[in-house]
């Protein structure tokens, strides 16, 4: 089958097309015929070997962390899924590669897709709408008449996270440049902060949430705009112990995860309030409520351009140079 290949780590190589074995199929795996993957900044950072710490790649393998296809194998022990199912994920991952023809993943990864939803636009939601998910519900327990921050609102999470956090009954601000006002506000934002004339912490005040995109000094601004028993949730800024010992790391990185977030941990307590670093997870039946709230019409992807599967590492090079407009870049293999 055809795929695109971390061959060498590093921006210059890039990713390359290559004939590779079809993919073994597990008892518990789903075997799926790849209809379009979605490309996120995660993708980059793992091809440029900034993960290898902590997703410790062999090269060479198969990038992508979003599918939608078609289920085209079940493995002996499948119940959840049969042959033509029309399914999206994020795999596990351990298991990733979907800048391919075909992928096995485990069927606890995968969730019908959304019958309202092409398999491009559904292939652009798994990972940063279970990002969304895992920050606003599973962390931060969201509940109606709470005030959410979610930064970057343009972007792949930020587009997903202002839509869930509404759904959830939150009132939502977010920060997005000049450019994407109007994109923000058509998904539901309450209060947008236009970064390029505005510092978002002079003017947001008493918010019981924030979800980080950005780290740095962007995170220290946001705990500025908590009020007290408030919770940051970052998922771009410094590891933290709770993560270290999710990953199973040995003492060692145990220590220098905790000692990295040690700093704004700190600054957080001064204030009252607290931080979290999240490292989202595949997860087939947070996936499943996920297409529920899609199919009844709470969240709907936003498509910023769509490749073809012989042009994904153009799709990861225009993502890298920042995109032009608001949401996910997609490849389609169709
Ligand atoms: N830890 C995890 O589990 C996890 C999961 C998903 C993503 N992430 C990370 O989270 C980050 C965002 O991911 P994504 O998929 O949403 O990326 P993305 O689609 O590339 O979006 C990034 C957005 O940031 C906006 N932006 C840039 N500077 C900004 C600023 N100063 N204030 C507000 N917005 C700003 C840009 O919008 P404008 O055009 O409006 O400037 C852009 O839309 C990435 O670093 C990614 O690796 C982590």
């Amino acid at each position: 089958m055809r795929a695109f290949m971390v061959e060498r780590y590093g921006a210059e190589t890039g990713v390359h097309a290559a004939e590779v074995p079809q993919p073994k199929v597990g008892v518990d795996d789903v075997l799926v015929r790849i209809h379009a993957a979605s490309v996120n900044p995660l993708d980059l950072k793992v091809r440029d070997g900034d993960f290898k710490v902590i997703l410790p790649y062999r090269v060479p393998f198969v990038l992508g962390n979003d599918l939608a296809g078609t289920v085209v194998e079940v493995g002996s022990a499948v119940t959840r899924f049969s042959v033509g199912d029309e399914v999206y994920s994020r795999p596990d991952k351990d298991r990733i590669g979907t800048f391919a023809e075909l992928i096995a993943v485990h069927q606890d990864d995968v969730a019908p897709k959304p019958t309202t939803l092409t398999m491009a636009e559904a292939a652009s939601l798994p990972l940063v709408a279970l990002t969304a998910w895992q920050a606003l519900v599973e962390r931060a327990h969201v509940r109606p008449g709470q005030k959410v921050l979610i930064h970057a609102g343009s972007g792949g999470v930020g587009t997903i996270a202002i839509q869930l956090a509404k759904h959830l009954g939150a009132q939502v601000a977010t920060t997005t440049s000049t450019a994407n006002l109007d994109v923000v506000k058509s998904l539901g934002a309450d209060v947008v902060v236009d970064y390029k004339r505005q510092a978002f912490e002079t003017v947001l005040h008493d918010y019981d949430v924030v979800l980080d995109s950005l780290g740095g000094e962007n995170l220290e601004k946001s705990l500025r705009v908590l009020k007290p028993g408030g919770k940051v949730i970052s998922i771009a800024g410094p590891p933290d112990a709770a993560f270290a010992r999710e990953l199973g790391a040995n003492p060692v990185l145990r220590t220098a995860m905790a000692a990295l977030s040690f700093r704004i941990r700190r600054r957080a307590r001064r204030r009252r309030v607290t931080y979290e670093f999240l490292f989202m997870q595949a997860g087939g039946d947070q996936l499943r409520e996920l297409t529920a709230l899609v199919d009844a019409g709470a969240i709907r992807p936003v498509i910023d351009r769509a490749f073809p599967f012989e042009s994904t590492r153009e799709a990861l090079e225009y993502v890298g140079k920042g995109r032009a407009k608001a949401g996910k870049v997609v490849v389609t293999m169709t």
